[in-house]
């Protein structure tokens, strides 16, 4: 295991994007974020402590690695969010952009509920592995193609622990 982002990286570079977020919205508009789970709580966790009290959120669930390295292709929805999201700004948080199947998947269910606007933030983005043009607005890091764990990635539902974000060596 190879730390590839620590726990000062990724803090650091949270506090940027989250002043970047905020700058894009008229002062006075709530932010409504949307944490994809299970991956994505973490970066949500830290994500809206460096932002404003204007931030509300909720959850979706959404499965599509099943114990494996390799994308299924397949996205289910396994929980709705709670709130409706009619006339909201909503920015959909996610851990991560691999073949851009899940974020395509979601953005499509939610513009569905006419947000006033929608937008996604991941934390990490592995462009090389794309087979879907996504609109991904806020990226954390760009990284190559590596299956990494930590900081809410998990493999095989384990490491999301890690207070940073390593690569997984193939075995
Ligand atoms: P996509 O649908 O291929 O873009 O995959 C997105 C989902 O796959 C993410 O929400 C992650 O749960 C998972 N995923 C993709 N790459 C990795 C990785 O390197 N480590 C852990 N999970 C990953
Ligand atoms: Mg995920």
């Amino acid at each position: 295991m190879t730390v590839l982002l620590d726990a000062p990286q990724i803090h650091e570079r949270i506090v940027s994007l989250a002043a970047e977020i905020e700058s894009d919205y008229p002062p006075d508009d709530e932010i409504h974020l949307v944490g994809v789970l299970k991956g994505g709580f973490v970066f949500m966790a830290d994500l809206i402590r460096a932002m404003s009290a204007r931030v509300t959120l909720d959850f979706i669930a959404v499965s599509s690695y099943q114990q494996s390295t390799r994308s299924s292709g397949e996205v289910r929805l396994l929980k709705d969010v709670d709130a409706r999201l009619e006339g909201r700004h909503v920015i959909i948080v996610e851990d991560i952009v691999d073949t851009g199947l899940t974020l395509t998947y979601l953005q499509d269910i939610l513009r569905a509920r006419a947000p006033k606007s929608l937008r996604t933030a991941c934390l990490l983005s592995k462009p090389s592995r794309r087979l879907v043009d996504v609109k991904v607005e806020y990226i954390g890091f760009t990284i190559e193609d590596k299956f990494v764990i930590g900081y809410g990635l998990d493999f095989a539902e384990k490491f999301r622990n890690l207070p940073h974000i390593a690569v997984m060596d193939e075995t």
